[in-house]
């Protein structure tokens, strides 16, 4: 999978991408991130990327040109299976988004900053508009880097055993059950005895009773949907 992604702060987004399980996925071949700084198609030697709002209003609004012209050198290079805006206003990101993200080939992220990007673009060019949650960030890239990771890490052969992603919370709309390591026993707060009982269906049982009771407790909205 290539994803390219268009911001004014590669900073913010090259550490967060750059260990870990995405680390891994970029240097065994099975994810390609590039950063692009949009400064590159500034408008004029200032390096300005945006403008005042038409109609008044405190904050400034990213331009169309360097957008445009950034996206329209990109699409040279590939055909971009999705072209993502990051944005408050978004479909909240689930984990149904990104498994079908995870199937694309190529993915083009959009980072916005101050009060967003003139809606011409998200008009013309964006096919889809996500959000991480609902609470205002000061920039996409925080919420680019979030979805990378989401979506890389389902990427088949990122993860070393595949099953491990069909296991995580929310894969089948339960959260996951609770884990537990050595010591068996420390300071008397026992694993519960059937973890060490050696039997696999009664464990497999315990880990789903588990797992809807998190559920019901905890998240009874997930229960409900689909
Ligand atoms: Cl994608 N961007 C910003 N700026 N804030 C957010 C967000 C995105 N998702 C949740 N809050």
């Amino acid at each position: 999978m290539y994803i390219d992604i268009l911001t004014v702060l590669p900073e913010l987004l090259e550490s967060p991408l750059s260990h870990s399980i995405m680390k891994r996925a970029q240097q065994k071949g099975l994810l390609t991130i590039e950063i692009h700084n949009l400064r590159k198609w500034a408008v004029n030697e200032y390096g300005q990327l945006d403008d005042y709002q038409y109609g008044g209003g405190a904050g400034m609004v990213m331009m169309c040109e360097p957008l445009a012209k950034a996206i329209t050198e990109l699409q040279k290079v590939k055909k971009y299976d999705d072209i993502v805006f990051l944005t408050p206003d978004g479909e909240r990101l689930n984990q149904k988004i990104a498994n079908t993200l995870s199937l694309k080939e190529n993915l083009l992220f959009i980072c916005g900053h101050y009060k967003g990007i003139d809606q011409r673009i998200r008009d013309h060019f964006v096919t889809k508009e996500i959000s991480i949650g609902d609470y205002v960030l000061s920039g996409g890239e925080l919420a680019a880097a979030v979805l990378v990771d989401a979506v890389g890490r389902l990427i088949p052969g990122v993860l070393n055993d595949e099953t491990s992603a069909l296991t995580d919370s929310y894969q089948d709309n339960l959260l996951a059950p609770p884990v537990y390591t050595r010591p068996a026993d420390f300071n008397g707060w026992k694993v519960p005895d059937i973890l060490l009982s050696g039997d696999p269906k009664k464990v497999e049982e315990w880990r789903h009773e588990e797992a809807l009771k998190r559920t019901e407790e905890r998240r009874p909205d997930l229960l409900k949907e689909d």
